[in-house]
C-alpha cells in the first residue's frame, strides 16, 4: 500500500533530478567547448558585419568539403599524400578564395626552392649552357667554351644535347624530373625520411651551378618576387646560403656580392611594383660544419649587416637536422654573437623525441631566436611551448613541406592543430614550394585551414595568420604594413560578399 503511493512520487523526483543533470551537463558542455574555442588562435579578432557575411560564405564552402570527407573518409584527400591531391585542390572554390586573399608575408622560404620545375626547365633554354649527363646526376655550367670541370661522360652544349636527342618533349620531361620531388607513387619512392631528403638535397646540388650564373640568379629572384606578389603576398623574408656567383667572363662573386645582387634586383622590382613592400635576407648557410666555419659565417653576417643594414634580417643554419651538427655544438660561438644578430634557427624539424635534433628547439630558445623554423617537435615539450608563447617567439610552420619531407602522413595529425588550439604565435609559410609544385603560399594556407585547423576555425583564423606574418616580420614600419593590409583585406571581403550575394 505504502509503495503504491510513494513509488510514483519517487519516480517523478528522480526524473526531475535527471532532467536537471541533463540541463547542467548541456550547459557545461557548451561552456567547455566555447571556452576552448575562445583559446584558439584568432579568437581576439572582432568581425565587422561584412566580414561576418564573408565568413558565412567561407564556412559554408569549408564545411561542405569537410563534412563530405567526414561522411566519406575514403574520399578525404588530405589524409593522403600531397602529390595525390595537389591538382584537385585547384578545383576547390575555397582554394580560389584563399588564392585571392591577401596573405601578408612569407617568412620561411629558401631562395632557390620557390619556383616551379617548369620555370627551372625554361632556364635550361638559355644560351651558353653546357651539360654533363652522368648515370644518376646532371651537371650544368654556363660557359663560352667547353668546361674543364670534371665530367664522367662528356660536356656538351645543352642546345645540342636537346636537339640531337631526337625527341625534345621526352628529353625535357626527363630533365624536368631533376627539378621536382613530385612523382606518381610517392609512397613507394620515398620509403623513409632519408630517401626523400637525399632527393631534396640533390635538387639543390644539381641546380646550384645553373642558378649561380649571375644573370639567372638575378632573374630567378625577380621572378620569385613576382610570383609572391601574384599569390597576394606583400613582403618576404628569404633564407639564402649566398653561394658564389659566376659569369661568362670568368668573374666570381662572393657572399657579399651575392647579397648586393639581391639588393639591386629588389630595388628594381620595387620601382616596377611599388605595391610590394620589400624583402629581407636571412643568411642561412649549411649546418654540416665545424666551429671555425660557423665563425666565418658569422664574420660574413657581420659584413652583411654593415654593408646592407636594411637588407639583413638575421642568421640561421640549414640542412637535415637529424644528420647535421646539433645547434648545441655551436652554442658557444652563437652565444658570443647573439647580441649582434637576430636568430631564426631551424629547430625540431624531426619526429624524434629527446634526440639532438629535437633539442635544437631549446637551443633556439636560449639563443633568443626571434622566430623558430618548423619547431615541429615542440608539441612534445609543454614547457618550451609555454616559453615560446611567453617570449613571443613565432613558430614558422610549413605544413606541406612537413608532409612531403615525411614528418606527417595524414595532415590532420600535424602538430599545428595543437599550436592553433593553444594560441601559440604561429606564422604559416611554404619552405620550398617549387619542389612540390605548390603555390608560393596559397596551398599552405588552404591545407592549414581545411586539413589541420578545427572545423570551427573560421575567417578569424585566416585573418590572424596573415596579420601574424606581418607582426612577426622584421619590417621596420609595421603600422604602415598592417594599415595597407587592412585596406586590401577590406577589398577582399567586399569582393566575396558581392560575388556571392
Ligand atoms: C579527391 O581525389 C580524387 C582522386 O584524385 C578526386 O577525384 C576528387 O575530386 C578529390 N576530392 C576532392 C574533394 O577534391
Ligand atoms: C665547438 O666547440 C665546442 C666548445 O666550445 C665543442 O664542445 C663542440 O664540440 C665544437 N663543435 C664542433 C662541431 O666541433
Ligand atoms: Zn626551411
Amino acid at each position: 500500500m505504502w509503495t503504491v503511493i510513494v513509488w510514483p512520487l519517487l519516480c517523478l523526483a528522480s526524473a526531475v533530478f535527471a532532467d536537471d543533470v541533463f540541463k547542467k551537463n548541456i550547459k557545461e558542455r557548451n561552456y567547455l567547448l566555447q571556452k576552448e574555442l575562445n583559446m584558439m588562435l584568432g579568437n581576439d579578432i572582432v568581425l565587422s558585419d561584412s566580414e561576418d557575411q564573408a565568413n558565412k560564405i567561407i564556412m559554408k564552402l569549408k564545411n561542405n568539403e569537410l563534412d563530405y570527407g567526414f561522411n566519406n573518409p575514403q574520399y578525404f584527400n588530405y589524409s593522403k599524400h600531397f602529390f595525390e591531391y595537389k591538382d584537385d585542390i585547384k578545383k576547390s572554390e575555397l582554394f580560389k578564395l584563399i588564392k585571392d586573399m591577401p596573405k601578408g608575408a612569407v617568412l620561411h622560404a629558401h631562395d632557390t626552392g620557390i619556383l616551379s620545375p617548369d620555370y627551372v626547365l625554361s632556364l635550361t633554354y638559355w644560351d651558353d649552357l653546357f651539360v654533363c649527363f652522368e648515370e644518376e646526376n646532371i651537371h650544368f655550367l654556363f660557359s663560352l667554351e667547353l668546361p674543364k670541370l670534371p665530367c664522367k661522360t662528356a660536356w656538351q652544349l645543352m642546345k645540342h644535347a636537346r636537339y640531337s636527342s631526337g625527341n625534345v618533349k621526352k628529353f625535357d620531361a626527363e630533365l624536368r624530373k631533376h627539378f621536382t620531388l613530385v612523382t606518381k607513387d610517392p609512397n613507394q619512392v620515398y620509403t623513409d625520411i632519408n630517401v626523400v631528403w637525399s632527393k631534396f638535397q640533390q635538387y639543390f646540388i644539381t641546380t646550384s651551378s645553373l642558378f649561380s650564373y649571375k644573370p639567372i640568379w638575378e632573374k630567378y629572384f625577380y621572378d620569385t618576387l613576382k610570383a609572391l606578389r601574384d599569390d597576394n603576398v606583400m613582403y618576404l623574408e628569404i633564407r639564402s646560403v649566398l653561394p658564389t656567383l659566376y659569369d661568362l667572363d670568368g668573374n666570381k662573386y662572393d657572399a657579399i656580392d651575392t647579397a648586393a645582387s639581391y639588393k639591386k634586383v629588389l630595388d628594381t622590382f620595387l620601382e616596377v611594383y611599388p605595391d610590394f613592400y620589400g624583402a629581407k635576407l636571412i643568411y642561412a648557410p649549411l649546418r654540416f660544419v665545424d666551429n671555425k666555419t660557423v665563425k666565418e659565417y658569422l664574420k660574413i653576417a657581420k659584413e652583411l649587416k654593415n654593408k646592407f643594414p636594411d637588407l639583413l634580417a638575421g642568421f640561421d643554419l640549414v640542412g637535415q637536422e637529424d644528420l647535421g651538427v646539433p645547434t648545441k655544438e655551436f652554442l658557444q660561438v652563437l652565444s658570443e654573437a647573439s647580441d649582434e644578430f637576430e636568430y631564426f634557427f631551424h629547430a625540431g624539424e624531426t619526429n624524434w623525441y629527446g634526440t639532438s635534433s629535437d633539442e635544437n628547439i631549446v637551443d633556439a630558445i636560449v639563443l633568443k631566436a626571434r622566430r623558430i623554423g618548423h619547431a615541429f617537435a615542440i608539441v612534445k615539450h609543454p614547457l618550451l611551448m609555454e616559453e615560446a608563447k611567453e617570449r613571443d617567439i613565432a613558430i614558422e610552420v610549413n605544413v606541406v613541406s612537413n608532409t612531403v619531407l615525411k614528418l606527417v602522413e595524414d595532415i590532420r595529425n600535424h602538430p599545428l592543430a595543437v599550436f592553433l588550439s593553444k594560441n601559440l604565435p604561429v606564422v604559416i609559410s611554404s619552405d620550398d614550394p617549387g619542389l612540390w609544385e605548390a603555390d608560393p603560399l596559397s596551398h599552405d594556407y588552404y591545407i592549414t585551414f581545411v586539413g589541420v585547423a578545427s572545423r570551427h576555425a573560421d575567417i578569424k583564423l585566416l585573418k590572424k595568420l596573415a596579420l601574424n606574418s606581418l607582426y612577426y616580420s622584421t619590417f621596420p614600419h609595421k603600422d604602415k604594413l598592417i594599415h595597407e593590409f587592412e585596406i586590401r583585406w577590406t577589398k577582399f571581403i567586399d569582393t566575396i560578399v558581392q560575388d556571392h550575394w
